[in-house]
């Protein structure tokens, strides 16, 4: 069998694509500005003038930060509420295993094809299941979930409940090798004009959106309750509402919806959130590629050519899945809906705007299992990693932010305008129309000193009216083409922004830079203090990938505390590294017990305050280690010090090294960061939440077996997990308890 995933699909992940062409400030710029307007630098930040200048170097980032030149932090522990890890640290490994620490269980609650009701079959896992049934199965890709407690009659949210709870999971795609279909997918590559095979494509729309099932603690673990009037599956066909700015909108009208106020399918649903109101956000990221236009960009507006690249909807005959079946006419608008191109006399008779009513954070009501989703415009359209929410408080509105996952990309914020009432705490979607339909979007910038902004985007900012590479219709455009007013505003390019989650002992927000092969290039790395690293990784003695390999964690805090702030500071909490890595790459101090790259999923607990999970999606230090997940005992922004990285010059790059200040936390130790858990083969570990008691964690073991040459020949898969012996590798939600019955962790 020929490798499909060279001879028939994408090779490269989306989201390691970057369409950022903006000329927004690199750090020399920044520096350029600096020491025109002041003439000179102060304190710490000379030293990286200097460097930069070319003049005398200081290395920094050793293991005792003897050069460290300010001392911005404290120094003391507030961050924690005095937690203390109880568990032994997990050994990193590359078996195709899952593991927990001693004294732990990790159980499987649901894997891919698993039935959500008592009708639908046991799933083959070979591919012969019928089309129609994945309506009713476990969707594909888990990624993003969240635990909501249900009240004693089962229609609500009771957020005590840590025995029965409502599970929603995000599915990220359908597995692009084609575990679900018995020989694989037929031809779909970039050369194909073929339309494919009906059935094949309905079982993909099915594994992609949302599961929502009722679960129920049954001994020491927890199980899918089948029977129950909750369950839900949510596809990529699923009818949807347009909610907020860019409802009826004339960018978003489609032959499905002529008055711009619905669409079908929520798709690429990667990290999540949920709301004050107990509802759950599932958000929507490499939707780009789900569409084709086979058109020249001739007939299209040159304001429509000019979003089209800056979101990566192309123009030429690449796709995830051809769901749009070139060549057949369609009497319906299931499959012609994935086609973005001009087909029809007018914007009404074809789906030349079906993407602009993708890449939004989606509401779903987790107890209304007939309520129709709605995706909240106001919020902004772009490649949603996560979406989460700051603390209510009463009287104040309502604060989400989000990240953009695509290389150098953005960081984002939404504040309501309706203020917080408890009084809407269990009060459902209908909650969602009062804060999510209206209020403010803002974009981060970072700057060199430590301080950053969140800048408007809006037609009241005149930056964003006066754009002149887009000039913006009115508010409905600003959130369609969100990235675009962000470039107007000059906000900060970042390592690609993954998850992020807020410290509910201190309120500071963290967000997860999970790495970037394209931030500038070897002769200009375009560095800035808040993405301070370009370095070549080792592999054995062999080097391979450039850039910022292996990723870090910013967190900042808002000023005066307040979420709806406009100012902040930030520093960065902890950088990615093998621990064998120099100490300009392994800048935190990472050792065996704790070193990991790429850092995705992020969640602080809610009822261990203090705790923190980071979780990997890597493909550098795969070579050593499978993906996984760490918990974490932060400390305070500014623990640490101010530290000069010094970015040595790669091995293609004649240039100097290149040093930048930043501001990094206090060095990781085996009592602040300890790995916890290691994945099986292929996968990437995504997605956590807990039951309200700290008892369980449930975590997502997403695409097991990645790199399987074969669907058929159990040789060539590179994993079988969960289930083993020669099956086929299954994405799966598992439950994590320890077996004293203790809380999670601590
Ligand atoms: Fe879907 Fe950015 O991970
Ligand atoms: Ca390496
Ligand atoms: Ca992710």
């Amino acid at each position: 069998m020929s490798d499909l995933r060279t001879v028939n699909h994408p090779v490269v992940d989306p989201d390691d694509i970057g369409y950022n062409t903006s000329n927004n400030p690199s750090f020399e710029q920044i520096l350029e500005a600096r020491m025109t307007r002041r003439g000179l630098l102060r304190g710490s930040f000379a030293l990286m003038a200097a460097s930069v200048l070319g003049v005398g170097l200081t290395g920094c980032g050793n293991d005792s930060d003897t050069t460290a030149t300010t001392d911005t932090g404290t120094g003391t522990n507030t961050g924690t509420s005095g937690l203390t890890l109880s568990f032994n640290p997990v050994a990193k490994s590359i078996a195709d295993a899952l593991s927990v620490p001693a004294g732990y269980t990790a159980t499987v609650l649901m894997a891919v094809g698993d039935p959500i009701n008592n009708s639908t079959s046991t799933y083959s896992n070979v591919g012969t299941d019928d089309a129609a049934s994945f309506q009713f199965r476990f969707g594909d890709h888990a990624d993003g979930m969240h635990y909501f407690g249900l009240n004693a009659a089962g229609t609500g949210l009771d957020y005590s409940n840590a025995t029965r709870g409502v599970l929603c999971t995000n599915h990220e795609v359908s597995e692009d090798l084609g575990f679900m279909h018995a020989a694989g997918p037929t031809e779909y590559g970039s050369a194909s004009t073929a339309a494919r095979p009906t059935t094949e494509i309905d079982k993909e729309v099915a594994l992609h959106g949302v599961t929502v099932v009722e679960i129920a603690k049954s001994g020491t673990t927890y199980q899918v309750n089948r029977a129950s009037t909750l369950n839900r599956r949510i596809t990529a066909a699923t009818e949807m509402e347009l909610t907020g700015l860019a409802r009826s909108s004339d960018l978003m009208v489609t032959a499905h919806s002529t008055a711009g106020t619905n669409t079908r399918g929520t798709i690429n649903n990667c990290g999540n959130g949920y709301t004050p109101w107990g509802t759950y956000l599932t958000c929507e990221e490499n939707w780009a590629g789900y569409f084709y236009r086979r058109e020249d960009n001739a007939v299209r507006t040159a304001k429509e050519v000019t979003a089209f690249a800056r979101y990566g909807i192309k123009n030429d005959t690449s796709g995830r899945y051809n769901w749009s079946r070139p060549g057949i006419t369609d009497t319906t608008d299931l499959y012609r809906r994935w086609n973005a191109g001009v087909t029809g006399a007018s914007a009404a008779a074809d789906f030349r705007n079906v993407a602009n009513t993708f890449g939004w954070i989606v509401e779903i009501d987790p107890f209304n299992p007939t309520s129709i989703p709605k995706k909240r415009t106001t919020m902004g359209r772009f490649a949603h990693e996560a979406c989460f929410p700051a603390k209510p408080v009463a009287g104040k509105p309502v604060v989400f932010y989000m990240g953009d996952d695509s290389q150098n990309e953005y960081v984002y914020k939404f504040v309501s305008d309706a203020v917080w009432s408890a009084s809407d705490a269990n009060a459902g979607a209908s909650a969602g129309d009062k804060y999510l339909n209206a209020g403010k979007l803002y974009v981060a910038k970072f700057n060199a000193d430590g301080t950053g902004t969140w800048e408007l985007l809006s037609m009241s900012n005149s930056k964003v009216a006066s754009y002149t590479t887009y000039s913006f219709s009115g508010e409905a455009d600003v959130v369609i083409n969100a990235r675009l007013a962000a470039d107007a505003v000059g906000a900060t390019k970042m390592d690609r922004p993954e998850w992020g989650a807020i410290n509910p002992v201190n309120g500071e927000v963290y967000l997860t830079l999970t790495n970037n092969s394209s931030r500038g290039s070897a002769a200009n790395r375009a560095l800035d203090a808040a993405n301070p690293r370009y370095y070549t990784d080792q592999k054995g003695t062999t080097s391979t990938s450039q850039g910022n390999v292996n990723g870090h964690i910013i967190r900042w805090k808002e000023t005066g505390g307040d979420h709806t702030a406009t100012t902040f500071n930030w520093d960065i909490y902890l950088f990615g590294a093998q621990a064998d890595a120099d100490s300009n790459i392994n800048i935190s101090g990472l050792t065996i017990e704790n070193d990991f790259s790429s850092p995705d999923g992020l969640w602080f607990s809610q009822v261990t305050p203090g705790l923190l999970w980071v979780q990997t999606d890597d493909g550098a230090y795969t070579d050593v280690t499978n993906c996984m997940m760490l918990a974490a005992l932060p400390s305070t922004m500014g623990d640490g010090n101010t530290v000069n990285v010094v970015n040595k010059a790669v091995p293609s790059n004649t240039n100097a090294d290149q040093t930048v200040a930043t501001r990094v936390g206090s060095k990781a130790s085996n009592t602040s960061l300890r790995r916890f858990l290691v994945g099986p083969k292929g996968c990437e570990i995504t997605g956590i939440t807990e039951t309200p008691d700290g008892k369980a964690i449930f975590v997502n073991i997403q695409h097991p077996g990645e790199g399987s040459k074969s669907v058929t020949d159990p040789t060539q898969f590179t994993s079988h997990w969960p289930k083993g012996g020669s099956a086929r590798p299954q994405s799966a939600t598992v439950v994590i308890t320890r077996n004293d019955g203790g809380k999670v962790a601590v």
